[in-house]
Formats: structure tokens, C-alpha cells, sequence
């Protein structure tokens, strides 16, 4: 076998990942396995992720799903040469586990431990399917509990906040809004579903931070919700029905206008060519379809993974591994710690 195996470890939210990726001489990736237990039935009933509940579920699924991912990658541990891990951002205790186990694993085959970024990681995902990234894009990162668009220079070590959220993230939006509907959580699904037999148009809702002068590549979607709150709980009051579709529809063509109008705006001033989106929401269709149109009329390259990648997975995390040691970056040291609000300009420590 050419190159080197990398594992990755993901615990940051409700997801347990282990992916394993091998890289050869020349920087290129092969994904060998992408192993993922979810703890997210487990948090169906509170509408949202319990911390604990989520440390307690990775603590059971580790070492199962870290068999299943050696398995599935026809690998033996004694096979793998470097382990990556996310060390932040994300919950403490959920966090805590997958960095002491990678830890473990790292001493006792003795081979190099990186603690990296899960944002970056998101990133990194789309090189597991497109190959490697241009030398500058943009990134539009969506997920459960992050909306930001970042400049990625160098995923191996360059990456830039140029806007985020100022409130709730767009999936945490789809999350609410699909309980005030009374749909299951995590609401993304759902919505997308029942939006396709909708109108967008029926109803107004507001698009968040778009005013003259709002910062241009920031979001908001707090606002959003509570638009869609306000306007179902009316209907509740006169006692009409609630179109479920044209709402879904209506709350979902706001939220992919928003994210792809900033996005398309910023590669345009920015001058770059190339927009990755990646994290849970990336998986919304009309979200695709939107950013696809729009890239399109302005001449950008348009890159999003496929849905098993853009949510939380191991893979990822195996990706960015792979990319620091083709790179040649030094490794973290052993006493590397859980950082639950790393800064998404630290892609490894
Ligand atoms: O990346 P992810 O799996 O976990 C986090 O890091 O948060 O993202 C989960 C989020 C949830 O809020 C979920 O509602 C949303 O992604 N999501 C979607 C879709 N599938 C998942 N949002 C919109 N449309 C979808 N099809
Ligand atoms: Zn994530």
C-alpha cells in the first residue's frame, strides 16, 4: 500500500464518527471508510441536542464504530499512521470523548495525534468527493450549529471568517420552525419535503440582514423564525387551517435566497471562482438548486458533497488529517485539550 492511513474522530455534537482516508505522496485522498452511530433519537423528544445525553451516547458508540470503520477500511489499527481528531468547536463533554480516545489510540500505536478543526473538517469533506480544492474558495458552511461563510486559502492551514450568523444557524432556524409546525426533529428533512409541495412565494417572509446597511456577508435568521411563529400562531387564533406546504415553502425559499444571494456576492468581490457548501443543511435541495442557478449566471464553480459528507462524519475529520500531514504540519502534542469555542482560524492545534 502506497501513502498513508489516516483515521479521523468526530464526537462534537451528536454524531460519533471514524473515518479512515488514505493520502498518497502527491496529496491526493481516497476515502477507505466512514463509519457514523447517531445519537440523534436519542434527542428526538427535547427538540434539541442534550449535551449529556450526547457525551454518554459517544462514550457507548466509540469503540464499536471505531471496529466497524477498521473493518470496513480492511485495515488493522496497526495500519494506521496518523490520528486526527476534532478538538473543537462544539459540546465540551461530547467533545472530551472522542479527544480521549484518539489520545489513547494515538500512544499506544505510537503514531501522531492532530487535534483539528470541525470546520475545517466540513471543508475538507468536499476534497473526499471533488478532489482537491483551487487555490482560494469560499465556503458556506451550514449546519445545525453554524452559519458562516469562510475563505479557504489553504485547508491544511489558511482559513478566514469573512461572515456568520449574529443569531440562531440556519439549520437550528429549520429546527424551530418545524416544531412551531409540529413536524419531527431535526426539522431540515421534513421541511424540505413538505416545501416541494408548496408555493415560495405565498407568503413574505423577511430575509434577514439584506437592509444597506447590514453587514453584507453576515446572517440572521432569528428574525425569520419569529415571522414564521407569528404568522401560524395568527392563523391558530382565527382558527384556519395552517398551509404547512406554503409555509415550509415560503420559510425555506428565505433562508436558500439569503445563503446563496451573500454567498454569490462575496466570491463576486472577493474574486473567487469557487463556492464549497457543506454542513447539514447543504443537504436542502432548494438550497442546491438556488446555488446552482445563481453560480451559474455568475461564472462560479460550484462544489457540494454529497449528503453523507456534509453532515457530521469521521471522514472529514480524517480528510483535514490528511491534508496536515501531506502538508508536512507538525503534530499536536498529547496533552492537546477539548476547546469547545476554537476559532475557526485554528484548523489544527
Ligand atoms: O452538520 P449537521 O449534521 O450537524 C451539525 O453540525 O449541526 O447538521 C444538522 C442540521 C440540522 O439542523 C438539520 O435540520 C439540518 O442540518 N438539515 C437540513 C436538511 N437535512 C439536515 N436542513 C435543511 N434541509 C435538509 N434537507
Ligand atoms: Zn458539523
Amino acid at each position: 500500500m502506497t501513502g498513508k492511513i489516516v483515521l479521523g474522530i468526530e464526537s462534537s455534537c451528536d454524531e460519533t464518527g471514524v473515518g479512515v482516508v488514505r493520502v498518497d505522496p502527491a496529496g491526493e485522498l481516497e476515502l477507505l471508510a466512514d463509519e457514523v452511530a447517531s445519537s440523534v433519537e436519542l434527542h428526538a423528544r427535547f427538540g434539541g441536542v442534550v449535551p449529556e445525553v450526547a457525551s454518554r451516547a459517544h462514550l457507548e458508540a466509540i469503540v464499536p464504530t471505531m471496529r466497524r470503520a477498521l473493518t470496513a477500511g480492511g485495515i488493522e489499527l496497526s495500519d494506521v499512521d496518523a490520528i486526527a481528531v476534532t478538538c473543537g468547536p462544539g459540546l465540551a463533554g461530547a467533545l472530551l470523548v472522542g479527544v480521549a480516545a484518539a489520545k489513547a489510540y494515538a500512544a499506544a500505536l505510537d503514531v501522531p495525534l492532530y487535534g483539528v478543526n470541525h470546520l475545517a473538517g466540513h471543508v475538507a469533506a468536499d476534497t473526499l468527493e471533488h478532489g482537491r480544492l483551487p487555490a482560494q474558495c469560499l465556503a458556506l458552511l451550514v449546519s445545525g450549529g453554524h452559519s458562516q461563510l469562510l475563505r479557504v486559502d489553504d485547508l491544511a492551514g489558511k482559513i478566514t471568517e469573512i461572515g456568520s450568523t449574529i443569531d440562531d444557524a440556519a439549520g437550528e432556524a429549520y429546527d424551530k420552525v418545524a416544531r412551531v409546525l409540529g413536524l419531527p426533529y431535526p426539522g431540515g428533512p421534513p421541511i424540505d419535503k413538505a416545501a416541494r409541495q408548496g408555493d415560495p412565494n405565498a407568503i413574505a417572509f423577511p430575509r434577514g440582514m439584506t437592509g444597506p446597511r447590514d453587514a453584507k456577508f453576515d446572517f440572521s435568521f432569528s428574525g425569520l423564525k419569529t415571522a414564521v411563529a407569528r404568522w401560524v400562531e395568527a392563523r391558530e387564533r382565527d382558527g384556519e387551517p395552517v398551509p404547512v406546504n406554503d409555509v415550509t415553502a415560503s420559510f425555506q425559499e428565505a433562508v436558500a435566497d439569503v445563503l446563496t444571494a451573500k454567498a454569490v456576492r462575496a466570491a463576486i468581490e472577493l474574486g473567487i471562482g469557487t463556492l464549497v457548501i457543506s454542513g447539514g443543511v447543504a443537504a436542502n435541495s432548494r438550497l442546491s438548486t438556488l446555488a446552482g442557478q445563481r453560480c451559474a449566471e455568475a461564472g462560479i464553480e460550484l462544489r457540494v458533497p454529497r449528503p453523507r459528507l456534509c453532515t457530521d462524519n469521521g471522514a472529514m475529520i480524517a480528510a483535514v488529517g490528511a491534508h496536515l500531514v501531506a502538508a508536512g504540519v507538525a503534530p499536536s502534542s498529547l496533552d492537546l485539550s477539548a476547546t469547545p469555542a476554537l476559532p475557526v482560524h485554528t484548523v489544527s492545534v
